[in-house]
């Protein structure tokens, strides 16, 4: 079948569609209820089935006779370190951490916070917990305590995993540490810490929480995976949300399955055996379907890089790693090539290894600038498909489905609809847009199986956020337009959350941050446009009318106190002195205005703005900082 064709069929029969897909899966109890729907017509995939994930990353490959191979390769040029873990390797491990995790009273249905670097401990606990039924919630460790303390009073884990510390190109990360000044913040207290102590030499402080992790290990015997409902939560994903509390995406367990299973063969071209590499981080939703879970399930060997793409040790560390384990897919986000780009501008690492096992290039995370797509296509000399997709959605919902039909790639496009999305651009009416004509991106509902099954603890937030602004369609949040042949082509979010290196955050938690500064009498952060990282916050503070401000003082504290709060991965480094912030009649902060100005886009100054002065004041606050061009600006009043 060709592309256009499996699409048809998995939009116009889902359940004959999936049910074959599931098939592909070892069930404990294969399901016979294929699609169902909950209280708001919101899918419900394979209710009654049985299946555990850690039982289809390890022990099925085991027993159908490839034990022997690696089934993760950890390569890490920050330690210097590279270790080839087989399938039985994998299994000693992981159901030994899962018999010390029930011994300390863990089971089914607790959760788990696991907050590590890109280390094989951080695999082990995900699965080890899978095995149990136990809900993990990974944090990404760019986030600090605060940020942690919020999860940690959201999902009330019973323990939390973590390491000593992770490690950035030029400082020591203690992760550790992080974790006591978290639950010194948080309300709920999460009875035990695990710590994988990666002796390198950083002081803890022992609690009475602590338990050592290999201790924990080596004392414990090995438990086999237990079935749990195809519904069961795998885990809880925080992502941000346009307010200043993150939403916790919860995952279940057996749609997840298959729909990764899928797409590993169908979007990404791989077949067991195959060496393929997402180069992001256990603390993404990257991380979870396409370092851990989907190649695993496909009896891929995954590479978990601990590293950078830069400075670990140099631009040429991507070539390296392809090159070394014979690499045949690799995913990344365009920032990560943006910025070897800028450092070996001719791509003359990348002549020095033989790429020859490459087969693909995938990017996403971000809009990937056509001059970056080309780039990467010249020097890689393989296709390099965008795709679109997002915590929510768990796996690839717009894409160039390699593995069933490589269709021509079209700059600035990330693809067709992947199988199972019927993907519509819709207006403010709910009416579908004509080809080239840009609306609100989304998904007429069912969703496939593996998307979102709700949000943790919050059902109200879930069905306001993505269900009810246009009903019967699952809503992105992100602006785009389809050409004549389909493929759409995504502008950018519709809200207020912004992408910085293919992270996803939230202004509105920043300005929490910003507007709790004792001299800022009000604030607005969003963000701009940076040629390495797509965009970069920029934060416009207005200041109490106090004589004697030092205005250098006062932005130099808040940057400092936004990185303290949420972490150096919220990268605020721009806050910028303002007189008065435009806003409408109603008192409403014109961020979108602020920010065509500062990428020095066209814009329209509303006629319900109040004063006009305020508009110039600013354009003189942005050249002096030297943000935005301020060349070809046309002004409609
Ligand atoms: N733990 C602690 N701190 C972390 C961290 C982690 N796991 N990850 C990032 N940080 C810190 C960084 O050290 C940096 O701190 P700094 O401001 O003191 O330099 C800050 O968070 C911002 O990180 P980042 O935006 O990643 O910038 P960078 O300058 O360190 O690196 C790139 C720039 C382009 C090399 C990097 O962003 C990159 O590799 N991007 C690819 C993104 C990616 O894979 N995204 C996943 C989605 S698919
Ligand atoms: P996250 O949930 O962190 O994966 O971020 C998802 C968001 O990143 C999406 O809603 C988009 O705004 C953006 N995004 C991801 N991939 C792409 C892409 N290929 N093109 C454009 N935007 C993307």
């Amino acid at each position: 079948m060709n592309y256009q064709e499996l699409h048809i069929e998995s939009i116009s029969n889902p359940s004959q569609f999936w049910e074959k897909q599931a098939k592909q899966l070892s069930w404990y109890k294969a399901p016979k209820k294929i699609l169902g729907v909950d209280d708001f017509n919101y899918p419900q995939w394979f209710v009654d089935g049985k299946l555990n994930m850690s039982y289809l990353c390890i022990d099925k490959h085991i027993e159908d006779g490839f034990g022997s191979q690696d089934a993760i390769i950890y390569d890490s040029p920050v330690t210097k370190t590279k270790e080839h873990i087989s399938f039985y390797k994998l299994h000693d491990e992981v159901s030994k951490l899962a018999g010390g995790l029930l011994a300390l009273g863990l089971t089914k249905g607790d959760t788990i916070i696991i907050y590590m670097p890109m280390i094989p401990q951080a695999l082990y606990s995900m699965l080890a917990c899978a095995r149990l039924g136990i809900i993990h919630s990974v944090v990404f460790g760019g986030f600090a305590p605060h940020e942690l303390a919020i999860r940690i009073d959201d999902c009330k884990p019973k323990a939390v995993i973590t390491a000593s510390n992770g490690i950035e190109i030029d400082r020591i990360i203690p992760y550790k540490p992080f974790v006591d000044d978290a639950i010194n913040l948080a309300e709920h207290k999460p009875r035990h810490v695990i710590v994988f102590d990666r002796n390198l030499g950083l002081e803890m402080p022992q609690k009475s929480y602590d338990i050592d992790y290999s201790d924990l290990v080596a004392k414990s015997v090995s438990v086999e995976p237990i079935p749990v409902e195809s519904n069961h939560p795998l885990y809880i994903l925080y992502t941000s949300g346009t307010t200043g509390k993150p939403k916790g995406i919860i995952r279940d367990s057996g749609g997840y399955a298959t729909a990764l299973k899928f797409s590993m063969k169908h979007v990404y071209g791989v077949e067991e055996g195959d060496v393929y590499w997402a180069a992001s981080d256990v603390g993404w939703v990257v991380g979870h379907s396409y370092i851990v879970y989907g190649p695993l399930l496909n009896r891929n060997t995954t590479i978990l890089f601990e590293g950078k793409p830069i400075k670990t040790p140099d631009a040429s560390t991507f070539w390296r790693v392809i090159s070394e384990h014979k690499v045949k897919v690799m995913f990344t986000a365009p920032t990560a090539i943006r910025a070897i780009k800028k450092e070996d501008p001719d791509g003359d690492f990348i002549t020095k290894y033989d790429l020859s096992s490459l087969k693909y290039q995938f990017l996403a995370g971000e809009r990937c600038d056509v001059s970056t797509l080309r780039w990467t296509e010249q020097h890689l000399k393989v296709p390099v498909i965008d795709h679109w997709w997002q915590t929510e959605s768990g796996w690839p919902m717009l894409a160039n489905m390699v593995g069933v039909e490589k269709m021509p790639v079209k700059p600035g496009s990330a693809g067709l609809p992947v199988c199972g999305y019927d993907i519509q651009v819709l207006n403010e009416n709910g009416k579908e847009v004509t080809s080239g004509v840009e609306g609100f991106v989304t998904v007429k509902l069912p969703l496939p199986p593996g998307t979102l099954l709700n949000l943790w603890g919050n059902p109200e937030r879930f069905k306001a956020g993505y269900l009810q602004r246009f009903p019967g369609y699952y809503f992105s949040g992100d602006g785009g337009f389809k050409d004549e042949d389909n493929y759409v082509f995504i502008t950018g979010r519709v809200d207020d959350i912004i992408n910085v290196a293919g992270h996803r955050l939230s202004t509105a938690e920043m300005e929490e941050v910003v507007a709790s500064h004792s001299a800022v009498a009000e604030c607005a952060v969003f963000g701009v446009h940076c040629d390495l990282k797509g965009q970069k916050p920029l934060g416009l503070v207005v200041l109490k009318s106090e004589n004697g401000l030092d205005e250098t003082a006062i932005t130099r504290d808040i940057i400092k106190e936004v990185r303290h709060e949420i972490g150096a991965v919220a990268s605020l480094k721009d806050v910028l002195v303002v007189k008065r912030l435009p806003k409408t009649r109603s008192g409403k902060i014109l961020r979108k205005l602020l920010r065509n100005i500062s990428d020095d886009l066209e814009y329209n100054v509303p006629s319900t703005i109040d004063d006009i002065a305020i508009i110039e004041e600013i354009e003189t606050v942005y050249k002096k900082s030297q943000i935005g061009i301020h060349k070809n600006i046309t002004k409609h009043e």
